[in-house]
C-alpha cells in the first residue's frame, strides 16, 4: 500500500505507488501532441493525471480496471491537485497485489448494507410493497454488492449505490417521525427504486469500476428503465394497478427538472421528500470528497457539481 493518503499529496513532491485506472481517456494537447488524461485512484481517493507526449497506440497498453505502479511528480491546476506521470507500467502477478486493496469502496461491508436493506423491507407494513420489493431487489441483489451509484461524482466506488441507498432510508425514516402524514412504506419503497436501473443504465466491472454506459442506458436512461421495471413486475406480482402507478411516479420524478430528466414534478409528498433526500445525500457526499484534498484554514478548489463553487474548510477544533 502507499505510505501516504492521495489528500496528503504535496504540489513538488515526487510520488511513487500502486494505483487502478479509474477513468482513461486519449486527449490532444495544444501543441497537437497526444497525451493520456487518466484518474488513477486507491483506497484513500482519486488524483487526475496526465501521462504527456504519448506515441499512437501507447494507450492499448492501458484501461479501466487495472492496476498501474506510477511514479510522478505532484502539481496543481486551478487549485486542483494533479499528477504528472514520469512512469508507469502493467503490475503483474510478481509484484503480488491484491487488486481489492486499491479500489475506492463505500465505508461499510456491502453484505451488511445488503442485510439491512432486506431487514427493512421485511417491516413494511404495505404487503404489496413488501412482495414487489423483493422481489426487485432480489433480481438485482448480485450486481447490487458492488455497483457504484455513478461513473464519476457522487458514490462512483464499489457498493457505491448501496451505500447511497443506505444512508437516503436513514434519513427517510428520521424524515418521517417529523412529517407523520407521509407514507413511510411508500417513501422507503422509491428510495430503494429510484437509481436501482443505474445498474443497467452503465456498465460497471466487480470493482465498482464504470467502464462505459450501456445502449438501453444511453437511450433511456434509468428512470425510464426503473419505471419499465416497476411496471412490468407489478404486473407479473399482481400488485395493485394505483400503487404500481404511484410508484412509478416517485421514480420518473425523482430529478424533479424535466431538464435533468424528469417529465413530471413529483404529485406526493413521498415525491417531494425523494427528491431532496437525493440531493442532500449526493451533495454531502460531494462536499466531504471535497474536503479530503483540502486542509482546515483553506478553500477548496472550484467544484463543478457543486455550480463551480468553492467551499472553505473550517478549523473545527480550536
Ligand atoms: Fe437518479
Ligand atoms: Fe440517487
Amino acid at each position: 500500500m502507499l505510505e501516504k493518503k492521495i489528500a496528503e499529496f504535496e504540489v513538488g513532491e515526487e510520488i511513487q505507488g500502486y494505483f487502478i485506472i479509474k477513468a482513461l481517456n486519449v486527449k490532444t494537447s495544444s501543441n497537437n501532441k497526444k497525451y493520456l488524461d487518466f484518474t488513477l485512484a486507491d483506497k484513500t481517493g482519486e488524483v487526475n493525471s496526465k501521462l504527456w507526449d504519448v506515441k499512437d497506440g501507447y494507450e492499448d497498453m492501458y484501461q479501466t480496471g487495472i492496476l498501474v505502479k506510477v511514479r510522478g511528480n505532484v502539481t496543481s491546476w486551478q487549485n486542483v491537485m494533479q499528477l504528472k506521470v514520469t512512469r508507469i507500467r502493467l503490475v503483474g502477478e510478481e509484484d503480488q497485489i491484491d487488486i481489492t486493496d486499491y479500489v475506492p469502496s463505500a465505508p461499510f461491508k456491502a453484505e451488511d448494507m445488503m442485510n439491512e436493506l432486506m431487514e427493512t423491507i421485511d417491516a413494511f407494513k404495505n404487503d404489496q410493497l413488501k412482495i414487489l420489493l423483493k422481489a426487485i431487489v432480489e433480481d438485482y441483489s448480485e450486481k447490487l454488492l458492488t455497483a457504484p451509484a455513478a461513473k464519476s461524482n457522487h458514490h462512483a466506488i464499489r457498493s457505491g449505490l448501496l451505500y447511497h441507498l443506505k444512508r437516503m432510508i436513514e434519513t427517510g425514516k428520521a424524515l418521517c417521525k417529523v412529517y407523520t402524514h407521509v407514507d413511510e412504506d411508500l417513501l422507503i419503497s422509491g428510495i430503494i427504486l429510484h437509481d436501482m436501473e443505474k445498474i443497467n443504465e452503465m456498465v460497471s466491472d466487480d470493482l465498482g469500476i464504470v467502464s462505459e454506459y450501456s445502449r438501453e442506458g444511453q437511450l433511456l436512461g434509468h428512470i425510464i428503465m426503473g419505471v419499465k421495471k416497476i411496471d412490468e413486475m407489478s404486473k407479473k406480482l399482481g400488485i395493485d394497478e394505483e400503487l404500481s402507478l404511484v410508484l412509478q411516479h416517485l421514480v420518473l420524478s425523482h430529478h424533479y427538472e424535466p431538464e435533468f430528466g424528469s417529465p413530471k414534478k413529483p404529485m406526493l409528498p413521498e415525491g417531494e421528500l425523494l427528491h431532496y433526500i437525493d440531493m442532500i445525500d449526493a451533495r454531502m457526499y460531494d462536499m466531504e470528497l471535497a474536503y479530503r484534498d483540502t486542509n482546515p484554514g483553506e478553500f477548496t478548489g472550484p467544484i463543478w457539481v457543486l455550480d463551480k463553487r468553492r467551499l472553505y474548510n473550517y478549523k473545527k477544533e480550536k
